[in-house]
């Protein structure tokens, strides 16, 4: 394995290493052009933003908190419309008051928004009837229609999703800053589906409760508790694109560090976690919170050698491993992963994403997720995790605040027919905002009966 460097780092160190998952341009000028435009834009996100979220997460990994990431596969341009915006922001904050009433914890809001604009492909052409084409990669680098024109990676492109980011972050803040995440004012958050939603009752209740503890609270201490601050919502997004990451990596002299300003919490997904990779490299030198997912691929070494490079001062709040394995595998794999890092002597933020190893494809050949594996890898997550004395500290959801039908099953029983109706997903399949909510009351619920079922075992008898 290779030693961690520590010294010879800087934003385009990774261009020496083999870097995955990357579009050819066809003119390298122009993007260098794009990428030195972006260097002087105005940053999305500051350095006192990103400290402050790397100190919630370290609350988190020490299980005094819980992390909800939650948004697109991929944001595409054409849903930079406020609608849109407003109603993911609506979901992830009715999850996050569910969340708040059944684990009983502070919850960190992290959006997969406002730069999700890339994304890995199994192979870097496609072919149809003969004809090959550069596969699509996500708006920020090309278009999904199956034309020269549209397939050629555009330089121009990161620009546009640069903007779009700030747009996107910039609706986000104004609405959380006036008060949209307000706990007292949960009606702001109305979807409207609530009123007729199998789960409509339970929710109302929660959010009744909810009402009822702040006024008690209030009533006694005699002050107002508040929830809406500037930045209580935080942007992440899978750091793929590294010519897109490093135009907005800067030095802060003040901080004396590297940050990357185009989002709070970057990670690296699974297809570029290689440890000799450009990835790993880019990602150990900036201080910014980032995340790996974790797959079944991964063995002790490789898990090992990325919780050393990427946090090599095992510093908390740092590094969050978001593992991926699946309902089938977990049980087998997860165990394994918990063991490899507590041998490094460090420790690391775990979250599940239930989504990426739940994946299948219908007979009829419509990708699909179904809720019953969905909520069986969580189920399992939250159990191994007590059982090994470690903490999931969190939760990575595919998900939209629009009606869509892409996973199957929840309270309303979508069926593999109900797929075609309103799939508008062009890569992975998300939750729809019933089955995001269902899933949010689900993991506080079993959070619930596992506090009282503690309490009964050790209650003295
Ligand atoms: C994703 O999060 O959209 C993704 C591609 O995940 P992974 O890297 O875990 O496959
Ligand atoms: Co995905």
């Amino acid at each position: 394995m290779r030693a961690p460097e520590t010294t010879s780092w800087h934003s385009a160190s990774w261009q020496t290493r083999p870097a995955q998952q990357q579009p050819v341009y066809s003119d390298p000028r122009a993007l260098e052009r794009v990428v030195a435009h972006i260097a002087r834009l105005p940053p999305i996100v500051v350095s006192w933003e990103i400290e402050a979220l790397r100190s919630r997460l370290a609350a988190a990994q020490r299980g005094e908190a819980f992390l909800l990431q939650g948004g697109d596969c991929a944001e595409v341009f054409a849903d930079c419309e406020s609608d849109t915006i407003a109603k993911k922001l609506k979901i992830l904050l009715q999850m996050s008051l569910v969340l708040l009433h059944g684990l009983k914890k502070p919850i960190i809001r992290v959006g997969r928004m406002a730069g999700q604009y890339a994304k890995p492909r199994s192979a870097d052409t496609e072919t149809r009837n003969g004809v090959s084409l550069p596969s699509y990669r996500g708006d920020l680098v090309n278009g999904p229609e199956f034309t020269p024109e549209a397939r050629a990676p555009d330089p121009e492109l990161l620009l546009r999703g640069y903007e779009r980011a700030a747009l996107t972050l910039n609706f986000v803040r104004a609405l959380v800053e006036g008060g949209f995440a307000d706990l007292h004012h949960p009606e702001y958050w109305d979807l409207g589906f609530v009123h007729h939603a199998p789960l409509k009752d339970a929710y109302e209740r929660i959010v009744r409760s909810i009402g009822d503890a702040l006024d008690f609270f209030e009533g006694i201490s005699g002050r107002r508790v508040h929830e809406a601050t500037l930045v209580d919502f935080y942007a992440s997004h899978e750091g793929l694109h590294l010519h897109y990451e490093q135009a907005q990596t800067r030095f802060i002299p003040r901080q004396n560090r590297w940050y990357n300003l185009s989002t709070h919490m970057p990670w690296i997904g699974m297809r570029t976690a290689g440890l000799e990779g450009a990835h790993v490299e880019y990602f150990r030198g900036i201080s910014n919170p980032i995340a790996v997912k974790v797959g079944a691929a991964m063995d002790a070494a490789w898990l090992q050698g990325l919780v050393t490079t990427l946090n090599p001062q095992n510093q908390p709040g740092r590094l969050t491993l978001i593992h991926r394995f699946g309902a089938k595998d977990v049980a087998a794999a997860l165990p394994k992963a918990i063991e490899a890092v507590r041998q490094t002597g460090q420790t690391a933020l775990w979250v599940c994403d239930p989504m990426h190893g739940n994946t299948e494809t219908t007979t009829g050949g419509i990708k699909t997720r179904r809720f019953e594996n969905i909520l069986k890898e969580l189920d399992l997550a939250f159990r191994i995790h007590a059982d090994m004395g470690s903490y999931l500290g969190g939760v990575h959801i595919e998900l939209t605040g629009d009606d869509v039908t892409e996973c199957t099953g929840g309270a309303r029983g979508l069926t593999d027919h109900d797929l075609a109706r309103a799939y508008r997903s062009t890569v992975d399949p998300r939750l729809n905002h019933e089955q995001a909510l269902e899933l949010a009351m689900l993991i506080a619920e079993r959070s619930q009966s596992r506090r009282a079922d503690k309490r009964a075992t050790t209650a003295p008898g």
